[in-house]
């Protein structure tokens, strides 16, 4: 990340300075994490001049998602939500690749009463350039956590909040501690649910094998989109069943898939080296493959949103 702060994000229908998009630190979703987001990825397009958001309306999709299993709503409409994201790249002016969050958090009302219902809630919108994973090439060593990811009936794993990010911070803080990249999360059967802000995916017999969001992952679209692009690139089916940990030891490749991590090559879990030890030929065709898709466009109608960064906040 640059360590100049960006310029401008987007707060309650306004373009406003970096530094005036504040919260109120009394308000719920500063203080208990009492928010829904999405996190997306801008791919700078240098001969173009374009910034490309990838799955633009999807995550805005599920923002709604969350939103409703929460009781949360706004005002603030998917198309001003739209004209938010393309006004706060084109403001910016990166010329990088970026990563854009969309937040509806509670706000504070009159009693300052956390509990109080939900109807009053803000929006901000945010991006900050955000350079793709130093492993991405030579991949992760990732160890499975401690910690289990939340249960569907202590704190839904499927919605976005805020205050869910805390299970995933807890096991990637425990998991650096301990040596490696990052974590894996069992859930509370002890079979794989995810990694703190990605899904695993193993490549085994010919097939994609990712675990479904009732085991505890995200309803992830960057396994959507693997999964698209290998079923018709590739020739390979995924399969969504539950995942033993001992299968990733046996798995011929594994993959974490995300928004922010893109695809990622998994080259050993708890010290156990998979396949022969560096990211394999599926792993390496999805990166090429998810790369060109967002970046250029390549993939399927719809599924890149073109912002031109040149012309400025409201052109
Ligand atoms: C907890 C968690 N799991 C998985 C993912 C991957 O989801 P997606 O591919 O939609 O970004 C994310 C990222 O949004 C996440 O935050």
């Amino acid at each position: 990340m640059s360590a100049a702060p960006p310029a401008v994000a987007w707060l309650n229908g306004r373009v406003v300075d970096w530094a005036d998009c504040t919260l109120h630190a009394r308000s719920p979703g500063a203080f208990w994490g009492a928010n829904v987001f999405e996190g997306l990825r801008a791919y700078w397009d240098e001969d173009a001049g374009t910034s490309r958001v990838f799955r633009l309306e999807d995550h805005l999709a599920r923002l709604h998602r969350s939103m409703r299993a929460l009781h949360l709503r706004t005002d603030h409409g998917d198309d001003e939500l739209v004209r938010a994201v393309e006004d706060v790249l084109a403001g910016n002016d990166f010329r990088a690749d970026a990563h854009v969050v969309v937040v509806v958090y509670v706000e504070a009302g009159a009693t300052l009463d956390a509990l109080q219902p939900t109807e009053l809630t803000g929006v901000h919108v945010t991006a900050v350039p955000f350079p793709r994973g130093a492993r991405y090439r030579t991949g992760l060593d990732v160890g499975v956590s401690s910690w289990r990811r939340i249960a569907h009936d202590v704190m839904p794993p499927r919605v976005k909040a805020g205050a869910n990010y805390h299970n995933g911070r807890l096991a990637h803080h425990e998991s650096v501690r301990n040596g490696y990249d990052t974590a894996l999360l069992l859930n509370q059967r002890g079979t794989v649910a995810e990694g703190p802000g990605s899904c695993v995916v193993m490549v085994s017999d010919g097939q994609l094998v990712t675990p479904p969001a009732s085991d505890g992952a995200l309803d992830s679209l960057t396994v959507d989109t693997v999964s698209a692009l290998a079923a018709e690139h590739l020739g390979l089916p995924t399969v969504r069943r539950p995942v033993d940990r001992t299968e990733l030891l046996h798995a011929d490749e594994v993959l974490l898939a995300g928004t922010l991590v893109e695809v990622q090559p998994v080259v050993s879990v708890d010290r156990v080296t998979i396949g022969d030890g560096v990211p394999g030929p599926v792993t390496r065709s999805l990166q090429d493959l998810y790369d060109a898709a967002a970046r250029y466009g390549t993939g399927r109608p719809g599924w890149t949103h073109d912002v031109p960064v040149t012309t400025g906040v409201g052109a």
